[in-house]
């Protein structure tokens, strides 16, 4: 499963992919209640010192750790922070592909994951920030799922994007008693135009990417886009982060997220 290097890609956003077993070689065999443990590992957005000491410990730890990627010769976001953190951990790779079926690996890579689990080994899949949001983690656990595999699954909280979007800008993003929405505009701006709706509600919205004029235009028209600031691969090669207004002249890459405080403080920029 291992490659050669090349540019991060991020495989977060496979949308379209083959689950395992569903036609490109055969699935994970092993199955029943699988003896080793499956540990979702979030890794922080993209700066290495943003993993947690229990991730440092897990990953030196555990017998393997598998990272995703778009495609076996390329190097995923999370491959490239635990390369950079902890460059003497031998990292194999998990495809999930862009293009079609369900979202999950390829049974090819998945396989010998049940094989390791099967023999008692641990293994940890490092994803980026938290492995409980929006993340290719839980997908692995429903691959091994639909092959008949039970896997003892655990997972390691990490840093999230929105997070250090609020850090870098210096922005308390909730307080007291305000709410804080957070949706993806993936699919357009509908989830984010119902958040918009109580003035007194924070929003993070996830997902930005090619969407973010479209993000910017609904902002301004619900009167939040002053105050609204905007993260661009944080932490990685490329980062941009600015007011929203300014990121959202064109579309952004996949890993972009916006957070919009409460309107009754929108107004106060400390940058
Ligand atoms: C599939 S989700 C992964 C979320 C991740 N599990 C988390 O907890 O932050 C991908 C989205 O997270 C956000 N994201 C993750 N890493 C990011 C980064 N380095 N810079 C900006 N946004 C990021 C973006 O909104 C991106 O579209």
């Amino acid at each position: 499963m291992t490659g050669e290097r090349s540019a991060p890609v991020d495989s977060e956003g496979a949308g379209s992919v083959p689950r395992a077993g569903s036609g490109e070689g055969s699935g994970a065999r092993p199955t029943g209640r699988l003896v080793g443990r499956l540990i979702g590992v979030g890794v922080g957005p993209g700066d290495p010192d943003l993993l947690t000491r229990k991730a440092v410990a897990v990953l030196g730890s555990v017998a393997h750790v598998v990272a995703p990627t778009l495609s076996d010769v390329a190097v995923g976001r999370a491959e490239a922070i635990v390369r950079e953190a902890l460059p003497a951990v031998t990292l194999h790779r998990m495809v999930f592909p862009m293009d079609r079926g369900t979202p999950g690996p390829v049974a090819s890579s998945l396989r010998p994951v049940a094989e390791w689990l099967s023999q008692g080994e641990d293994v940890a899949f490092v994803t980026l920030g938290d492995p409980n949001c929006y993340s290719t983690f839980w997908s692995v656990v429903a691959a091994l799922e639909d092959c008949g595999a039970r896997p003892t699954v655990e997972t390691v909280p990490g840093i999230m994007a929105f997070q250090q979007l609020s850090a870098m800008m210096g922005r308390c993003l909730v307080d007291g008693a305000e709410p804080l929405s957070v949706v993806t505009a993936l699919d357009g701006t509908a989830d984010l135009e119902r958040a918009l709706q109580d003035p007194e509600a924070a929003v993070v919205v996830y997902k930005a990417g090619r969407n973010m004029p479209a993000v910017a235009e609904q902002l301004r028209s619900a009167g939040r886009l002053e105050g609204s600031v905007a993260g661009e691969l944080l932490g990685l090669p490329g980062e941009r982060v600015g007011p929203a207004e300014s990121l959202a002249a064109t579309p952004c890459t996949y890993l972009a997220t916006v957070a919009v405080p409460p309107l009754s403080r929108s107004g106060q920029d400390r940058s």
